[in-house]
């Protein structure tokens, strides 16, 4: 067993941090949200959330990607999506300012990726293709981490913390993970931005994964065990929680572009709105050790995408220094 270490956070990040850190190490998660809790402070609970590999991706972002992929894809095959929420579904993204589908890295990370003809576009798009993903609904997927987490001996806390050192005093650890999303800006980094989104959840038996990125951008996604989809999105800097009515129409025009109009009979008063906001950071993910602190924050819209990739750096960054001590 490696030392004990505290983790600053309960959502994806941090939840996936301690599933790699709790196989070597007793882990302490100290967090004012957890699993099952909403409110507008933290944004875990409120992502769609799709498995879409980040196209302008450094080597080192799609290394953790595809670490992360590998996770899901095999959480997927050994648990059933209505107990972990985590499901394999078809994909089809398109792209309305992008033709160079030929190169793109996830190539061969995704399984059965293929390049759409031009005729199977939809009007305005440049290219397209298809492959199969994975959909994760965050309702099931926290949950079921903190249980096994649980299970394993991980202890939770719920508490707001301001500083390092009142974590250190509290759990007695040296080494902190700072897996505190949107809250890493209380913490002191002001480069932290929430980001605002807004989807609608439908009640559909639509059953596929549907993107459209560049000018329109836009997503459908059959959330596991909810009997429905959430579709999306837009990014912006607004900064109420309002449901913005306008926007509703607009993003299901979106939709019904790029699924053949599959959503032509929706009626907008019946469908559950979400507005949150993503942890965003001027200059991207941030996934570094500062002497005893890890920092893993500022994944914006692709904390999913990123989760256990973002562990797996984190372990090697805690261990690298463990070997040279
Ligand atoms: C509308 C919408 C759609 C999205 N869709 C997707 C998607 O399809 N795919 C995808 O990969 N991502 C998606 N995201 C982004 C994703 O939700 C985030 O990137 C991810 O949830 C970030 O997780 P996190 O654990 O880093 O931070 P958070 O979920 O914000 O968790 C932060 C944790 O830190 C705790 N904390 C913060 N400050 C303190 C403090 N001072 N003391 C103690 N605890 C503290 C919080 O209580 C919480 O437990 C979406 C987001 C939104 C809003
Ligand atoms: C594209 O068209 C070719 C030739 O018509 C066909 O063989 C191929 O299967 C098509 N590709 C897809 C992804 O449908
Ligand atoms: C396609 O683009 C043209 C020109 O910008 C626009 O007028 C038209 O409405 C677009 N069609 C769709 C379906 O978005």
């Amino acid at each position: 067993m490696g030392e004990p270490i505290a983790i600053i956070g309960a959502g994806i990040t941090g939840l996936a941090a301690a599933m790699v850190l709790s196989l070597d190490h007793k882990v302490t998660i100290i967090a004012r949200d957890h699993p099952g809790d909403l409110g507008l402070a933290w944004a875990s609970p409120w992502a769609g959330a799709i498995y879409h590999p980040q196209k302008d991706a450094s080597a080192s972002e799609q290394k953790m990607q595809r670490a992360s992929f590998q996770y899901y894809w095999n959480l997927a095959h050994r648990e059933d999506s209505s107990k972990s929420g985590v499901l394999i579904l078809p994909m089809t993204e398109y792209f309305d300012d992008w033709t160079d589908e030929q190169s793109i890295w996830y190539r061969d990370l995704m399984p059965n990726y293929q390049i759409l003809n031009k005729s199977e576009l939809p009007e305005n798009c440049t290219s397209g293709v298809k492959y199969a993903s994975i959909s994760m609904n965050p309702v099931l997927l926290l949950p079921y981490l903190m249980q096994k987490l649980e299970v394993r001996g991980v202890k939770f806390v719920r508490k707001e913390v301001m500083s390092y050192e009142e974590v250190r005093h509290l759990t007695g650890t040296r080494i902190v993970v700072n897996a505190s999303g949107v809250g890493a800006k209380a913490l002191g980094d002001l480069s932290v931005k929430p980001i605002r989104g807004q989807t609608m959840f439908v009640k559909t038996k639509f059953n596929e994964l549907v993107m459209r990125e560049g000018s329109e951008y836009t997503y459908v996604i059959p959330r596991a065990g909810s009997g429905g989809v959430i579709m999306g999105g837009i990014k912006s800097d607004r900064m109420d929680a309002e449901v913005d009515v306008e926007l509703k129409s607009d993003i299901l025009r979106r939709v019904n572009r790029i699924t053949n109009n599959a959503f032509d009979e929706i009626d907008l008063e019946t469908v559950s709105d979400i507005v949150a906001f993503r942890p965003g950071r001027d200059g991207g993910l941030r996934v570094e050790r500062n002497g005893d602190v890890v920092h893993a924050y500022g994944a914006a819209g692709a904390g999913y995408i990123y989760s256990f990739g973002v562990a797996a750096r984190v372990q090697e960054l805690i261990e690298q220094t463990r070997a040279r001590l």
